[in-house]
């Protein structure tokens, strides 16, 4: 061990388990790349005010989690702890909202949020997003819905649930906030979560505890707040996913972590993780490019949590089926042996076949124990007397099976063997 560790909060990934969250990303990826979704990177910082105004100066994540800090030249910044408010910055200044709407785009990468840590929550995790920018169309919410639904599915996994909710817009909203903050008023709080309530008072309802939860019973809900146009885009949404085979449940209660929602919200929760049982999140932010000084964009997205998704895998006991890397492992005898079998490792390669090779001058059993490791199929084993015969040993790895073959026949063999 090093005199260093990774930072509290974070992990490593790491070979052969980081095979895992490669495939968890793809298998995300795949529906949305299937589904005119175009691959957008953003830097892993950003003006600090970006998410102050974009997720909301009241959330946790801007007043407690993020890492914010100033660079010499003045700057201040913070690691993104989201990558919604950093995609729409980056549409807006490069103009592809004015090359036609929507703008679809999906991104993978860190996320960091100075949370307390715990199984499921870390200070730096991973996520798989999606977001479709500057349409106003139910069926957008919908098709998101449906491909987070189907890349789950894809993975294997059958216990998660859909919450899904509206929050409303800024004619019902502002209603509907009033008449909680009149009800909360009535209640026995503590001053924080009363402060809160003047504040941000939908926060509230998100309140784990159950002795507020349980003064929370007969609070109002926003369901019945919402003005015609809202209802009507929301039972829409219902309709559309609900023809798409995918289930959800309605979840009056379900509010999001994040200012910047409207209208359609959802979570994806499994209920194999504990207390951090969503895996993933999203909704309308029809308001958020006004926010950060862009134009009118009714917007709709989620982001799925690549670290939750891997415990939720683990949690149903699912094996995803990742093939090894490698298909032909080369054990060299010798100098000249290495020389000669180094070059056909190359060649192999070139054409296209996944081959390692024994480094280090190792001996023949040590060497066969890094074919084994690298759960190759083939190992190809040149020793002296071979070397004298011109052959090589192909060694089948599943059967033991072991053949020789001549030296310039190795690639033409290997491939129509690998087929
Ligand atoms: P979020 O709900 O904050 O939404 O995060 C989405 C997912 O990221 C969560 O469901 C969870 O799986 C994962 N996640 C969040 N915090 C942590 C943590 N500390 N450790 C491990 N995993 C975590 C957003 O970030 C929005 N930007 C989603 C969105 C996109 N809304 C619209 N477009």
């Amino acid at each position: 061990m090093s005199t260093f560790k990774a930072p509290k909060g974070t992990y490593d990934l790491l070979p052969p388990d980081s095979a895992k969250y490669l495939a968890v990303r793809e298998a995300i990826a795949a529906p949305l790349r299937n589904s005119g979704y175009g691959y957008i990177e953003t830097p892993g910082f950003e003006n600090v005010e970006l998410f102050a105004r974009g997720v909301g100066e009241s959330t946790d994540i801007v007043t407690k989690e993020m890492y914010v800090f100033e660079t010499k030249g003045g700057d201040r910044l913070a690691l993104r702890p989201e990558t919604t408010a950093p995609v729409l910055r980056a549409v807006l200044e490069a103009n592809l909202h004015k090359a036609g709407l929507p703008v679809k785009v999906w991104y993978s990468g860190s996320q960091y949020r100075y949370e307390r840590p715990q199984k499921g929550r870390y200070r730096h995790f991973s996520q798989v997003g999606a977001e479709a920018i500057g349409a106003e169309d139910p069926a957008l919410d919908a098709e998101l819905i449906i491909l987070a639904d189907q890349s789950y599915r894809a993975l294997g996994l059958q216990n998660f649930r859909i919450l899904l909710n509206s929050l409303g817009d800024q004619e019902c909203r502002p209603v509907y906030r009033a008449a909680l903050q009149d009800f909360l008023r009535g209640l026995d709080l503590d001053e924080e979560t009363l402060r809160r309530a003047e504040i941000n008072p939908l926060r509230v309802l998100d309140d784990k505890r159950p002795d507020v939860q349980k003064q929370l019973t007969d609070a109002p809900l926003l369901r019945d707040y919402l003005c015609d146009a809202c209802k009507a885009y929301h039972e829409e949404v219902r309709e559309l996913i609900t023809a798409a085979g995918v289930v959800f449940e309605d979840d009056p209660k379900l509010v999001r972590g994040l200012d910047y929602y409207t209208r359609t919200t959802f979570e994806f929760v499994h209920d194999g993780l504990g207390s951090q049982s969503a895996v993933g999140g999203g909704g309308r932010y029809d308001g958020l490019s006004e926010m950060i000084g862009g134009p009118a964009l009714p917007s709709v997205g989620w982001a799925l949590g690549v670290d939750r998704t891997v415990l939720a895998l683990e949690a149903e006991g699912i094996e995803l089926d990742i093939p090894s890397t490698t298909s032909v492992f080369a054990v060299p005898l010798g100098e000249e042996a290495r020389r000669i079998l180094f070059a056909k490792v190359t060649e192999l390669r070139k054409n296209g076949v996944a081959a390692d090779f024994s480094y280090g001058g190792k001996g023949l059993k040590a060497a066969m124990k890094g074919a084994n490791r690298s759960g190759a199929r083939y190992a190809l084993i040149l020793g002296e007397r071979d070397l004298a015969e011109g052959v090589v040993q192909l060694k089948d790895m599943e059967s033991g099976e072991q053949t020789a073959i001549g030296v310039n026949e190795i690639v033409a063999e290997l491939e129509s063997r690998l087929g």
